[in-house]
């Protein structure tokens, strides 16, 4: 039997490690190697990069995938969509979303690996459909979680679900690392039992867990797994590859993977690491194995936010608080996954309530919204006190949210007007609006000091 890996380096080990701050220059003379190293993927773009090439590395993210395309011309890319969400932390309309998945596609994606934070499939649907309709694999993800109200049924039928709307492969998207061995083993035997795609398994290593996990998904017929370069493995990131690799080979499953090239891919990125060390911009504690998110399913990124955000309010001091109190709130709000955004909604929530000293003093303006509805159904009963503060008498709305929106692409593209060089652009804006306009001026302005510099040496 065949396995095949999803090398996630330049994705989420860089997102849960180093809160992705990894710029294109620092991985851009091994992208040829990797493109020889027989991945089934390379998992590159979406999550979070696109926001920090914007926000903290002063990049274009469409350049860089277009530059990562232009290097590894064989190998499949491979982005993270949240589908009606797309990279951001609201719902989109359809027009927009449509555009994007397009402009992916066009600009280099090969993959798209589509989830709701809620496992509200209305809500990736949209992305689904046009993901087909330009070509692409279309990769349904299920986001795992654990509570009284997640089963092993209402994973298959999620599964079907995203079988019949089209996707050609599932994943099972384990973002907090909670998934034991034996879930993993039941979860993908039901769903081979119960769909004919391919079964992808993504976990982290934040718990241990990891390569056990993968090891048993792989026993009940997972068909790809999910792993980090060794160096920038464990912690709150992915199993590592060429350990996995070397295990299961020796197991007796055909694995492509050309061990030689995957140790000129970690030597290259040791260096790397070892920078981001000595910077302070990699954390040891998401390194090192913490059995608490067995308790809390706090996911890696979140974890490492959650140290950021405390350490520079100088409140470290109630990490713990702060993570004790987010079950709670979880709870409150119907068991929903801890993946983004709602990651972020109930971290913030629960850092919110113990800052304060009284829970849901300040209920912030997401919460808000979700409590109104507009992510999509909760997947269980959202407390009533809690629903009542937030709505009064308002209703809760039943649709799904996105039918409630007017087209926004020609909006935008107005609305930005010259700034934005392309649709690309366009679609920076309307995902991260500040962090956009701010690139694009800073852009105009190298072009402009270029200018003048040019002119002023044909004058001398
Ligand atoms: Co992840």
């Amino acid at each position: 039997m065949k396995v095949q890996f999803t090398e996630t380096v330049l994705r989420d080990a860089n997102q849960s490690l180093i809160a992705t701050r990894l710029p294109f220059e620092d991985f851009e003379g091994i992208l040829e190697t990797m493109n020889k190293a027989g991945y089934y993927s390379l998992e590159c773009w979406g999550g979070a990069t696109f926001d920090s090439c914007l926000r903290y590395l002063n990049e274009d993210p469409w350049e860089r995938l277009r530059k990562i395309r232009a290097k590894c011309p064989d190998v499949k890319l491979q982005m993270l969509l949240r589908g009606q969400n797309l990279l951001g932390y609201k719902h989109y309309p359809d027009d927009v979303v449509r555009m994007f998945v397009k402009k992916s596609i066009e600009n280099g994606i090969d993959i798209i690996r589509i989830f709701d934070a809620l496992n509200d499939v209305r809500n990736i649907q949209v992305a689904v459909d046009e993901t087909l309709k330009n070509g692409a694999i279309a990769s349904g993800a299920i986001s795992y979680t654990k509570s009284p109200i997640h089963n092993l049924e209402a994973y298959v039928k999620l599964a079907k679900d995203m079988e019949a709307m089209g996707c050609q492969t599932i994943c099972i998207k384990d973002m907090a690392g909670i998934m034991g061995p034996q879930e993993a083993y039941d979860t993908v035997k039901a769903l081979k039992e119960n769909v004919k795609v391919p079964i992808i398994l993504h976990t982290h290593s934040t718990t241990g867990l990891g390569m056990l996990t993968l090891q048993k998904a792989v026993e009940a017929g997972c068909d790809v797994i999910d792993t980090a370069i060794s160096c920038f493995s464990g912690g709150t990131s992915q199993a590592p590859t060429e350990t996995m690799a070397y295990a299961l080979k020796q197991e007796g499953y055909t694995i492509d993977l050309d061990m030689q090239v995957l140790k000129e891919i970690n030597d290259f990125f040791k260096p790397v690491k070892a920078k981001f060390l000595k910077e302070g911009k990699l954390n040891p504690v998401v390194l090192s194995t913490d059995t608490d998110a067995l308790n809390y399913q706090v996911p890696g990124g979140m974890l490492s936010n959650l140290v950021a955000q405390l350490t520079a309010q100088n409140r470290m001091d109630k990490f713990d608080e702060v993570l004790a109190e987010t079950p709670r709130v979880r709870k409150d709000l119907g068991y929903p996954p801890l993946v983004t955004p709602m990651s972020q909604m109930v971290g913030v929530q629960a850092a919110t309530n113990v800052l304060l000293g009284e829970r849901y003093k300040s209920i912030s303006k997401e919460v808000k919204a979700y409590i109104r509805g507009e992510y999509g159904k909760a997947p269980g009963e959202i407390d009533k006190d809690l629903q009542k503060k937030v709505l009064g008498d308002e209703k809760p709305i039943t649709c799904r949210f996105a039918d409630t929106l007017e087209p926004g692409f020609e909006k935008a593209k107005k609305e930005i007007g010259s700034k934005a060089h392309c649709d690309e652009d366009v679609l920076s804006y309307i995902a991260f609006p500040a962090q956009a306009e701010a690139f694009f001026d800073k852009r105009d302005e190298v072009k402009k000091n270029t200018f003048t510099y040019s002119i002023r040496k044909v004058e001398e």
